[in-house]
C-alpha cells in the first residue's frame, strides 16, 4: 500500500526542489502512468497503421469502459476529447441558439470557456447573464438564489462549474441542476477539476453535458478528459472536427477526430488504478486542504474562501495585501514563481487570494514552507 505526502514523491517526477501545491493547474502525472503511456506509445510506433487500423477502436472502448466504470456513466455517452476547453466548446458549438436567447454562466466561470460562450452568443444573436456567485464563504442557499435569479425564459443554457475555478468552490451541484430542470434550463457542467477530486455518479446529476479533465486530479497524462452527453442529447451533439464518423453517431463522430495521439486516452485504465490504490484519497485531501486554508488564515489574519460544505482539494485564503485586480494578481503570481512556489492567486471580492492545492504528494508541511516563501517574497515587496 503506497502512503503519502513525502513518502509518495518519488512516484512523481516533480522537482523536490519547488514547493509545489498547485496540483489544480494542470494535475502531475505518477511515474506508472507515464510509464503506460509510454507502452502504449511503443506499441503504436511499432506499427502506426496496424495499431490505428486494428487496435486503436478496441483500446479506445476498452479505454472509455474503464473511464464509464469510475464515473459511474454509461460508456455510450461518454467521448474523450484533449482537453475541458475542446469538451464545452464542442457543446456551445453544437448549441444553434437564436437571437434574443440567453446563457447564463456563473461568476467564477473559467475565463477560457467564458469567452468560448461569449463568441458563439454573438454569432447567434444570443447574450451571456452572469449569475451572481457570492464569495467568500457563500452558503448554498445563496449559491441557488444567485442562479435563480439570473434565469429568464429566454435562458436557453446553463454552464455550472462544479469546482470554480478561482475560488475552489465545490458547488452544490445537484440542486442547482434540478433548478435550471425545473425551469427547462438545459445544462452543461464545466467539471474540470472534479473527476478524482469528488465522488461522481454522472447520470444521477440530471445534467444534459458534462464536460471533467482526468489531467487534473485523477492522474492521467496530459490530454485526457472527457464529454458525457444525456441519451436525448447524443444525436445533435458534435465534436469541434467534423472527419470521417460525421453521420454514423456520437460515438464515430468524437472517435475519430483525424490522426492525434491517443495514448493518454489509453492510459486512463493505469491512472484509476493509480487513484483507486491511495485509500480514502479524496477525504484525506479535503481535510488537508482545509487545515491548511485554516492555518493560512490565522498565521495571516485573513480568511479563507470556502464554508466546510464547499470544501474539496484546493483552498483560498486571502493574502495579507492591500493589492487588488488581476495585474497584480499576475505580478504577484509571477513572483512566487521566480522563489519556486507554484500558487495561483486570483483577485477576487476587492483582494488577492492564493489557491492551495491540497494533492496525494503533499503534507502539512508543504504549506509551512508555502507560507515562509510567500512572506519572504512580500517582505521583498515593501
Ligand atoms: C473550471 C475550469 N474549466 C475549464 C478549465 C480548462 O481546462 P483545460 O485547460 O484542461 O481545457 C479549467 C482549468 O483549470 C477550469 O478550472
Amino acid at each position: 500500500m503506497m502512503g503519502f505526502g513525502a513518502a509518495l514523491q518519488a512516484e512523481f517526477p516533480l522537482d523536490p526542489g519547488w514547493v509545489t501545491v498547485n496540483h489544480g493547474s494542470y494535475g502531475a502525472t505518477p511515474r506508472r502512468v507515464l510509464a503506460a503511456q509510454a507502452a502504449w506509445r511503443a506499441r503504436l510506433e511499432a506499427q502506426p497503421t496496424r495499431f490505428m487500423t486494428l487496435e486503436y477502436e478496441p483500446a479506445m472502448a476498452a479505454a472509455g469502459a474503464a473511464l464509464a466504470g469510475f464515473l459511474g456513466a454509461d460508456a455510450a455517452g461518454l467521448a474523450f476529447l484533449e482537453n475541458a476547453t475542446t469538451g464545452c466548446n464542442a457543446v456551445l458549438r453544437s448549441l444553434a441558439l437564436a437571437p434574443g436567447e440567453e446563457v447564463v454562466l456563473l461568476g467564477h466561470a473559467y475565463g477560457a470557456v467564458r469567452k468560448a460562450a461569449g463568441v458563439v452568443a454573438a454569432a447567434a444573436g444570443a447574450r451571456l447573464v452572469e449569475a451572481a456567485l457570492p464569495f467568500p464563504r457563500p452558503s448554498a442557499a445563496a449559491v441557488l438564489a444567485g442562479l435563480a435569479a439570473a434565469l429568464t425564459p429566454r435562458t436557453r443554457l446553463a454552464v455550472l462549474d462544479h469546482i470554480t475555478s478561482p475560488s475552489a468552490l465545490v458547488l452544490p451541484l445537484g440542486e442547482m441542476v434540478a433548478l435550471c430542470r425545473a425551469r427547462g434550463v438545459s445544462v452543461l457542467v464545466d467539471g474540470a477539476h472534479a473527476p478524482g477530486q469528488v465522488a461522481l455518479a454522472l447520470p444521477a446529476l440530471g445534467a444534459d453535458w458534462y464536460v471533467g479533465n482526468c489531467h487534473k486530479w485523477l492522474f492521467a497524462p496530459k490530454g485526457c478528459a472527457f464529454l458525457w452527453t444525456a441519451p436525448e442529447r447524443r444525436a445533435g451533439t458534435h465534436p469541434l472536427v467534423v472527419s470521417h464518423g460525421l453521420g454514423q453517431g456520437y460515438q464515430a463522430e468524437f472517435g475519430w477526430t483525424g490522426t492525434r495521439d491517443p495514448t493518454a486516452f489509453l492510459s486512463v485504465e493505469a491512472a484509476i488504478g493509480f487513484h483507486a490504490a491511495l485509500p480514502r484519497l479524496m477525504d484525506r485531501n479535503h481535510a488537508l486542504a482545509a487545515a491548511a486554508g485554516a492555518m493560512l488564515a490565522a498565521r495571516w489574519g485573513t480568511e479563507a474562501g470556502a464554508r466546510p460544505e464547499m470544501q474539496g482539494s484546493m483552498a483560498v485564503v486571502r493574502l495579507p495585501v492591500a493589492a487588488e485586480g488581476p495585474a497584480a494578481a499576475l505580478a504577484l503570481r509571477r513572483r512566487l514563481l521566480a522563489a519556486r512556489l507554484d500558487a495561483p492567486v486570483f483577485a477576487l471580492a476587492g483582494g488577492l487570494w492564493l489557491r492551495l492545492s491540497a494533492a496525494a504528494y503533499n503534507e502539512a508541511a508543504d504549506y509551512v514552507r508555502l507560507a515562509e516563501r510567500v512572506e519572504a517574497v512580500l517582505a521583498a515587496e515593501a
